[in-house]
């Protein structure tokens, strides 16, 4: 009821707090972001430890269960995960109904709304079942992010090449994709970048996700408002934003990394003098640095010396050193994770949908969270618009 906006009537102007900035609305025990230390635990560990060595189906246990996998464990969720990958039929029927030309995040939001009607589980809103969507979620995706890529490529319906149970999350993902076995470094950096976009406490998707979840909705209608917010360039969209922007500067293969430096470096500097928000750069809630970037940045380099692309390092560094001289902003996880996706030969607007694929694990631990502790998010605002006046 809005005309109770605002509470109280009286004279006296509530405190608001635009953006919900710095406002602690609830208490979560998935991840644990401290910017003075710039770092990000997932419940209890180290980010950039569990990057090192942990295959993404760990994680993905142990941000909805809370602790990493004993063996058996890890071998019941690769196996789960290898057999739940086929794109369904009525999926792919979907998508191939939408032009081709359409955002793909488009694209995997409508498939996403798909598999919520099709999942025989979708009311079911038990420990359980939230669990078992959970884990079939994240076998999906990767068939419907593939498959996306191919029409996209074939510029209409096309035959969706089959998931092969002997590759893991990372290898069936980029074998779906493009149909060719990727290299040791290539799969190491996607299972990488899949490791740090898991999760990150309280952000506009997941606190979307928590509020659809807060009024008792099933969990697919949460994760396709997640996919809503994700798409936004202040949100996920920022790595597809950074592409563009390396896409603008111009992609030179044949030029020298010292040659794009300074390129890059102009094309900065005269983006900060017309006052322009240059994407993959600043955080809500870094402000020093964001802890997932060193990581990230290890998994660029060595995709950079695999192809052979040093002038890809020459644009990166010449942008990120002019910001820092200038504003004194540092990249977020979205500026490596551009070009390192580039690399691997996804289109740029595929970006965002690759973020998904990683962040269903994230999203649906905080579903689960609040569905545990459910209280209906509903905050309230002040209202400033014309006085009470008749209708004429
Ligand atoms: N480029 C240029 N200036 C910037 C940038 C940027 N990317 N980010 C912040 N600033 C400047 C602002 O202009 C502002 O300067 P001012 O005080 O002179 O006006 C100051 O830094 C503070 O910025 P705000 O936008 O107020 O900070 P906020 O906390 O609201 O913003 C945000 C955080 C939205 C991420 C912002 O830094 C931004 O728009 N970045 C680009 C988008 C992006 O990369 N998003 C990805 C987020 S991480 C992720 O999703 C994985």
């Amino acid at each position: 009821d809005p005309q109770n906006d605002g509470g109280s009537g009286a004279e006296e102007t509530p405190e608001i707090h635009r953006g919900l900035a710095g406002v602690v609305t609830d208490v979560t025990q998935v991840s644990k972001v401290n910017p003075e230390t710039n770092s990000l635990l997932y419940r209890g560990y180290p980010v950039p430890q569990l990057a090192a060595s942990q295959p993404f189906e760990a994680v993905a246990h142990l941000l909805w269960i809370g602790e990493l996998p004993t063996e058996q464990e890890l071998e019941d969720a690769v196996a789960h995960e290898r057999s739940h990958r086929d794109l369904a039929p009525q999926v792919k029927d979907a998508l191939d109904s939408l032009p081709v030309d359409c955002h793909p995040m488009d694209s995997v939001r409508t498939a996403v709304s798909v598999l919520g009607a099709l999942d025989p589980a979708a009311e079911d809103d038990s420990p359980e079942a939230e669990l078992e969507k959970s884990r079939r979620l994240l076998s999906q995706l990767p068939a419907v992010v593939a498959y996306e890529q191919r029409r996209r490529r074939a510029g209409g319906p096309t035959d969706p090449i089959a998931p092969r149970e002997d590759l893991d999350h990372a290898q069936n993902l980029l074998w779906m994709t493009f149909g060719e076995e990727a290299a040791p470094e290539v799969v190491d950096a996607f299972r990488v970048s899949m490791v740090l976009y898991a999760e990150h406490s309280f952000n506009a998707s997941t606190f979307t996700a928590r509020v659809i979840t807060s009024t008792l909705a099933d969990l697919h209608s949460a994760v396709v408002g997640a996919i809503g917010a994700l798409k936004g360039p202040l949100h996920g969209g920022a790595n597809e934003a950074v592409m563009n922007t390396f896409d603008e500067i111009g992609i030179r293969p044949e030029e020298s990394a010292d040659e794009a430096r300074s390129r890059a470096k102009a094309w900065m500097d005269d983006a900060l003098a017309q006052k322009k928000k240059v994407m993959g750069f600043g955080h809500r809630v870094y402000k020093n640095g964001d802890s997932r970037v060193p990581t990230m940045k290890q998994a660029l380099d060595a995709m950079i010396e695999h192809f052979e692309r040093p002038e890809i390092l020459g644009l990166y560094d010449g942008l990120e050193l002019s910001m820092e001289e200038a504003k004194d902003i540092k990249p977020n996880l979205d500026y490596p994770a551009g070009p390192t996706y580039h690399l691997m030969g996804f289109d740029t607007e595929m970006f965002t949908p690759l973020f998904i694929v990683s962040r269903i694990t994230g999203w649906t631990a905080h579903i689960m969270e609040q569905r545990a502790a459910n209280a209906l998010i509903r905050p309230l605002s002040e209202y400033v618009g014309p006085e009470e006046r008749p209708v004429p």
